[in-house]
This record gives structure tokens, C-alpha cells and sequence, in this order.
């Protein structure tokens, strides 16, 4: 076996996410804790996402699973003299109020799993038949960096973009036209209710000539344990819905969407578009001026119309 190569970690495997929900486990003293590794760790560690000088490593970042107080912990076998600092390589990436004291850490994700509740303005709730949602409400909140406790919180989220969105940067949380929508589950158990993170996205409005505004979103974000469930199409359907009914946004548009974000908003845009009869009486070739009528009408840009023709002309071959 390569010596050298025991020294060698892969940063997004050592790294160790953990969500904990105080008190909820099979014993009721004990935490539930839900574990999962980054996808992405290269923005902190660098594009080979390599740690030298340990043997054994494990990084930990727990979070409170509602108000993602959180902390960090690292653990390994041995150590050499040289090795890559972490603390200091990963601080700029972290929450700011993240701590190391481990008992102290227990107390607050006690303290806020009784009394953590989200922030910003309800703006609608659904249910879930995904397993185990039984006693869940999903609720979203709509926020900007004036709402009261969103900036700390925000904070404190942000690691998971860096975590799960490839090519993700952390936002100007001092420009105050950024807005977010935040996706909480409220669980009812003996009386008590709870909340969980579950996902988020964040916009910006940019100008459209001559008065409107194209508004981007900018990160997408559902939480792993809560993928592939729905959660993210009730998330884009959420927005479109806001972005359709204010009169000052002229068109929805997405940056850097990925494989799997470009699916999602392609099955959103087209069950809409098809609800509202515009694949009725398709015929190719589609003129340019019904994409550009289609675009207008219903707020997406004219390439995602194109995109949205092309998969029901495609649709109809089958
Ligand atoms: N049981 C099984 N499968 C289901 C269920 C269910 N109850 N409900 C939905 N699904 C399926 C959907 O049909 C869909 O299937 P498909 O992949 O075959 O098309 C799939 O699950 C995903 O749909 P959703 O559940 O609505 O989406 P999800 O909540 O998983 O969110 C997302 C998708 C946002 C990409 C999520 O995986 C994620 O956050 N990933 C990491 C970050 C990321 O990539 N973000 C986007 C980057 S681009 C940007 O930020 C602009």
C-alpha cells in the first residue's frame, strides 16, 4: 500500500453533516440524527477536495435541524506536525456563531427545538404522502434581509449552498433587494410543534427595460434527507406562482440551473403551459413570434419556451 496515501483524506468524504432533532429517537432522551457527506467541498479545500496529514479524519458539523445552530468537531487517528489546518481553511465557509463545545451545542438544539419558529411572512402550507410526513405541514415563508432574524439565520444556511450547489458563492447579505423563500416542516407530536429546515431558494431582481424586472433565481436548495419527495417542485411552483401575480416582474429566469434543476423546471413549465392549452393544435414548424407571445404571456424566457415546443413536438412522436 502507498505510505503517503493513508495521510490523504477526501475532504467530501471526511466532512460529516449531521441534523439533529433533540429528543425524537427511538428513546426519547436520545437525539435522531440524520447524517449525510457534502456533495462539493472543492470552493474549501481546493479542486482535488484533499486533506493531508491525517489518518482517520472526521470533520463534524452538527445542526439543530430547525434553527441550524450548529457545531463543529473534528476527530482522528493520528496527526502529522504538517498538516493542513482546518479549522482556519473551513471558518470563512461556516456559520459565524458556529461553536466547539459539544454539551453547550445539546443545550441550544434543546432550547431551540422547543421554541425555534421560522421567520418572514407564512405564504401558503401543503401536505406531503411522502413516508413518515404523517404529522407534517410544509410551510413557506417569504423573507429579504430586513426581516427580522432572516440575516442570522441566512448565515447559517449558506454552508449548504457551498455543500450542494456546484459553483455556489456566498451572497452580498448587505444588498437588500435580494429575496429568499424558506421551506420549513412543522411537525405536531404530543401536543408540540416543531420545525425543520427544508430547503430554500434566494432571487434577484434585475432590471428589464423599460420598467420590470427580470427576477433570477440564483440558489435552489432542498435539503438531502427531503429530496426526491416533491419538495422541489412545490418549491418552484411556489415561486412562479408570486412571480406570476406581481405586476412589476416582466420574466423568471435561473442561473447556472443544473441536469437536475434544468428537469425540474422543464416538467413544472410544461404541466403549466399544458394546463393552459398551449400545446393544443401543435404543429411544427412553431413561428417565432408564438414563442415570444408564449414567453410574454407567461413570464418564462423565450429559450425555455423553445425548450418547452421542442419536448412536447418530441412528446408527440412518441
Ligand atoms: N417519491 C419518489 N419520487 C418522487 C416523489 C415521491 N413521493 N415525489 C417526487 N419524486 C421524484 C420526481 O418525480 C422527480 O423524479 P425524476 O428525477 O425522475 O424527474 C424527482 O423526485 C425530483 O423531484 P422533486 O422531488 O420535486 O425534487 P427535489 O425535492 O428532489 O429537488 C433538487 C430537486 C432541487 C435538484 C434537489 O435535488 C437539490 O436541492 N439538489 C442539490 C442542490 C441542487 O442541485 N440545486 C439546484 C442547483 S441549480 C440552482 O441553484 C439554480
Amino acid at each position: 500500500m502507498n505510505l503517503l496515501k493513508q495521510w490523504v483524506a477526501n475532504s467530501s468524504e471526511a466532512v460529516n453533516i449531521r441534523l439533529a432533532v433533540p429528543g425524537s429517537g427511538d428513546d426519547d432522551d436520545e437525539d435522531d440524527i440524520i447524517e449525510f457527506n457534502p456533495e462539493f467541498t472543492y470552493p474549501i479545500f481546493g479542486e482535488q477536495e484533499q486533506i493531508f496529514g491525517y489518518k482517520d479524519l472526521m470533520i463534524n458539523l452538527e445542526f439543530a435541524s430547525g434553527s441550524l445552530a450548529s457545531c463543529f468537531s473534528m476527530g482522528y487517528k493520528e496527526k502529522k506536525p504538517t498538516a493542513d489546518k482546518i479549522y482556519s481553511t473551513m471558518k470563512d465557509f461556516l456559520p459565524d456563531d458556529i461553536i466547539d463545545n459539544h454539551d453547550l451545542f445539546t443545550q441550544i438544539a434543546q432550547r431551540d427545538y422547543i421554541s425555534f419558529k421560522p421567520m418572514g411572512t407564512k405564504v401558503s402550507e401543503y401536505r406531503s404522502n411522502a413516508e413518515g410526513a404523517e404529522n407534517s405541514v410544509f410551510e413557506f415563508y417569504h423573507c429579504n434581509f430586513d426581516t427580522p432574524r432572516f440575516l442570522e439565520f441566512h448565515k447559517r444556511m449558506q454552508c449548504f449552498a457551498i455543500f450542494f450547489i456546484e459553483g455556489a458563492s456566498i451572497i452580498e447579505d448587505t444588498d437588500e433587494k435580494w429575496e429568499a423563500r424558506l421551506l420549513f416542516e412543522r411537525v405536531s407530536e404530543n401536543g408540540q410543534e416543531t420545525y425543520n429546515f427544508v430547503g430554500y431558494s434566494n432571487m434577484y431582481p434585475y432590471f428589464y427595460y423599460p420598467d420590470q424586472i427580470r427576477m433570477r433565481i440564483s440558489q435552489f436548495l432542498i435539503m438531502p434527507p427531503y429530496q426526491k419527495q416533491g419538495h422541489g417542485s412545490r418549491l418552484y411552483q411556489s415561486l412562479y406562482n408570486d412571480f406570476c401575480g406581481r405586476k412589476e416582474i416582466r420574466e423568471m429566469t435561473v442561473e447556472d440551473p443544473n441536469e437536475e434543476f434544468s428537469d425540474l423546471r422543464d416538467k413544472n413549465d410544461m404541466k403549466h403551459l399544458d394546463a393552459k392549452g398551449v400545446f393544443n393544435d401543435l404543429k411544427a414548424p412553431i413561428k417565432k413570434d408564438r414563442i415570444e407571445q408564449v414567453a410574454a404571456t407567461y413570464k418564462l424566457t423565450k429559450r425555455q419556451v423553445a425548450r418547452c415546443f421542442e419536448l412536447a413536438l418530441l412528446r408527440k412522436l412518441d
